[in-house]
């Protein structure tokens, strides 16, 4: 397991945890499957082929860094949430992960539904074509302009997060004549990232209304009233990368709670709960993922169970699934320009990206894997750190892992399972420009976002 990966949760010290990359892998020319995309192979001649594609013929004609996204491999996963949780239950894909107007296609062709968080995710969806009612908006901190825009779509639901928002948003959905259907996101004391979860009575963090205290029952109070909403249910996310379902069971076993205080208090027991996303994949061999039809089966049985034993009609479940979908049908396609041995410690490989294009190593301390893509090696393994090109010592890809020693500058590395908060976070620090999302299926590649030229970065810079 990832014990020194903590996404989106504090930093750690920099220290290996014992025992973790104490022996290279049996065989760095192997491509685990768990943290590859499903149609990622190596060819005759030991070059690394997806979708049909090889990795060589790519860099030629995308250019390095690039991110390369499975297509086949995205529907797959997505139509395995859709086809996991059936026709009573909604798959929401959680577009902070990654969003391109290509992603909202596909979603749309598979089945899914699409949750957004901001007003440029918003806009993606709908430029796409994406039927507003199957749309969930996110966020602490909605503008007007970004309600309104809602309201006015039509989106399916606004996630309402504070006692300010629900009249904010009903003033907006009255005032257009609406009445916008929402959920109330409450905190449930729950805290859960990778394989651990703390349940506790409260949640100092800035997202959701808290159960404790009265507070989201009397959240629920005021929903009620207003004439613009129309109250359809009650969210909880509880973390990011987990693995462990008890967290859910916990954090269940709340909302259903308060659905019970609603039904006692206002004799109108909401349709549906939404159990956020957060659900684990593998970055590492040491990862082990549940499948989405596992985790489907966990969720109903929790809240089926607990509805129950609360004596209420089991409502209709959704989830919010981003990384899980996105995350493992991508890697990112480096060239190696400087190998730097460094005695007795390890050696430097400077790639032609970074932080610029994964921040996620710097931000959480996450684990990645790297291989050598762009031919088999038979070299002894050697101790590295992926580096990137920025003006920062803390600018690290992959912080340890093992490639081989004949590693020379112009091979072609790539880092797997960066589908996931890599694009979708990236940015342009030291005026770097930002890598293509390039989409590969039955031998075909299309850049579905192209790799940004200085002509945009100075379009921006008005002088
Ligand atoms: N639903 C809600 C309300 C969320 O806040 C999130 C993620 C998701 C769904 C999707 O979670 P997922 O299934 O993708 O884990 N930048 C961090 C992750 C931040 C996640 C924020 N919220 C990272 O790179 O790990």
């Amino acid at each position: 397991m990832s014990r020194s990966a903590h996404p989106a949760g504090p930093r750690h010290a920099d220290v290996l945890p014992e025992g973790h990359y104490a022996a290279p892998p049996a065989d760095l020319n192997a491509l685990d499957a768990k943290v590859w995309a499903r149609t990622v192979g190596r060819d005759a001649d030991g070059v690394v082929t997806v979708g049909g594609v090889d990795v060589k013929t790519l860099a030629e004609e995308f250019g390095t860094p690039a991110y390369i996204l499975d297509e086949d491999d995205f529907r797959a996963r997505a139509r395995a949430w859709r086809t996991a949780f059936g026709a009573d239950a909604d798959v929401f894909y959680a577009g902070k992960a990654f969003l391109s107007r290509a992603v909202v296609r596909w979603l749309d062709e598979e089945g899914l539904n699409l949750d957004v968080c901001s007003g440029g995710e918003l806009a993606t969806a709908l430029s796409a074509g994406m039927s507003a009612d199957r749309i969930a908006f996110h966020g602490n901190n909605k503008s007007a302009q970004e309600i309104e825009r809602a309201v006015r779509a039509g989106v399916g639901r606004i996630v309402l997060d504070s006692f300010q928002e629900i009249v904010r948003v009903a003033h907006i959905a009255q005032s257009l004549g609406k009445r916008q259907k929402v959920q109330i996101r409450i905190t449930v004391g729950v805290e859960a990232h990778t394989h651990e979860f703390i349940a506790t009575a409260h949640e100092d963090q800035k997202f959701g209304i808290p159960l404790a205290g009265g507070q989201a029952a009397e959240a629920v109070r005021r929903a009620l009233q207003l004439d613009g909403l129309e109250l359809v249910g009650i969210h909880s996310h509880i973390g990011s990368q987990i693995f462990d379902m008890s967290g859910f069971e916990v954090a269940a076993h709340r909302v259903v709670g308060l659905l019970k205080a609603v039904r006692d208090e206002h004799g109108i027991e909401l349709p549906e709960i939404d159990l956020g996303g957060g659900l684990g994949i593998a970055y590492t061999s040491d990862d082990d993922p549940r499948e989405p039809h596992e985790i489907a089966k966990a969720l109903t049985e929790i809240v089926t169970r607990e509805c129950e034993a609360a004596r209420l009609r089991t409502p209709r479940i959704s989830v919010e699934p981003g990384r899980a979908i996105v995350g493992p049908t991508a890697f990112t396609l480096y060239e190696v320009g400087t190998v730097k041995p460094l005695d007795g410690l390890r050696t430097y490989v400077s790639v032609d990206g970074g932080m610029s294009d994964n921040i996620r190593t710097a931000l959480y301390d996450a684990e990645y894997s790297v291989a050598l893509v762009s031919r088999a090696s038979d070299a002894e393994p050697m101790l590295v750190r992926v580096v990137g090109k920025h003006c920062e010592s803390g600018d690290i890809v992959v912080r340890d892992a093992f490639l081989p020693a004949d590693l020379a500058p112009g091979d072609l590395i790539a880092v797997p399972a960066t589908g996931a908060y890599c694009r979708s976070m990236a940015s342009n620090y030291n005026h770097v420009l930002r890598p293509p999302v390039v989409a590969v299926r039955d031998g075909e590649a299309r850049a579905i976002v192209r790799r940004e030229t200085e002509e945009d970065l100075l379009r921006l810079d008005v002088g």
